[in-house]
């Protein structure tokens, strides 16, 4: 039985690829009263969940008393739990009101950097990931199949992945289903195609072609464009004289002043 119910925000599915985990989950994350939290506390349990929140999801905040009996029922079995929230706009005192209202019994790790969200693969809220204590990890995607799709919810929950898979872990089964997909909302910036550009990858050439014939030591340009630190600091003059085709001076770039000169 389903019946509808309206997310304020765009829902998505969760890449059914495996993100490819090189080694084991590593992280030093601060958590929302400021202390520091290293992949080293992952040994004091037999498995540690990172629940993927955002403050102002409705899909994640619908979890709340779910959480809040995973934890009840867990806790006591040698199993941490943390949310992880990986939106760079959420702050420690945001996240801190939010869980007490809604009444989240766990530490919350603040991952502004989105490190946590890469390394898992994570890619909605909520969305679930067990570790074990050397940092494997084991199972990745929702809680339940309380959502059935965009826009619906079951009343009924038939489907308890992440207990199940905790359940498997704690007697040292290998989890039957350990990756599946979580609807949710979009932890922000990362379902891009592209990855965020990099200097050395994206920028430096650019400026090597275009740039540095004038841009060099000894050339008549002002200053030089060869190294990072020459180039980041201009970065919001460069967007602009290249998007105004002032520079380079006799040609045109439009495409590429837009897409790849943003380095701040
Ligand atoms: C043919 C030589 C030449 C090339 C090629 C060239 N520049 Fe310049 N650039 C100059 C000169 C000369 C000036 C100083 C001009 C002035 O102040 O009027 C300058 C000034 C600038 C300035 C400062 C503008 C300002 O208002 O102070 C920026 C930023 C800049 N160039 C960026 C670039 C970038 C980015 C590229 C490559 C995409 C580039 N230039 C390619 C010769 C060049």
């Amino acid at each position: 039985m389903e019946n509808s119910a309206i997310p304020r925000f765009a829902v998505i599915s969760t890449l059914s690829v495996i993100v490819a985990a090189a080694g084991p989950v590593t992280f030093n994350l601060r958590d929302a009263d400021g202390r520091f939290h290293p992949s080293s506390e992952l040994t004091q349990s037999k498995a540690t969940v990172f629940v993927f929140l955002a403050t102002d999801c409705p899909n994640s905040n619908s979890y709340a008393p779910e959480l809040a009996r995973l934890y009840k029922d867990y806790e006591n079995r040698g199993v941490a739990f943390y949310s992880i929230y990986s939106d760079p706009t959420e702050t420690a005192t945001k996240v801190r009101e939010h869980d007490r209202e809604y009444g989240i019994p766990f530490s919350a790790l603040l991952d502004p950097h989105q490190t946590l969200a890469r390394e898992t693969g994570a890619r909605v809220t909520p969305e679930a990931v067990i570790v074990s204590s050397s940092g494997e990890e084991l199972y990745r995607g929702r809680i339940d199949d309380r959502f059935a799709n965009f826009g619906k919810t079951r009343i009924r929950v038939d489907k308890h992945d992440l207990r199940t898979a905790l359940d498997q872990v704690l007697v040292g089964k290998p989890v039957s289903n350990p990756d599946v997909p979580s609807l949710g909302c979009a932890i922000p910036g990362l379902n891009q195609a592209e990855p965020n550009p990099t200097f050395d990858k994206d920028v430096a050439p650019i400026l090597f072609h275009y740039c540095a014939s004038c841009h060099r030591p000894g050339q008549i340009a002002p200053f030089s464009l060869l190294a990072y630190p020459d180039a980041a600091k201009r970065a919001s003059l460069i967007a602009m004289v290249t998007a105004s085709h002032f520079m380079p001076p006799w040609k045109p770039f439009r495409t590429m002043a837009n897409s790849k000169m943003q380095i701040t």
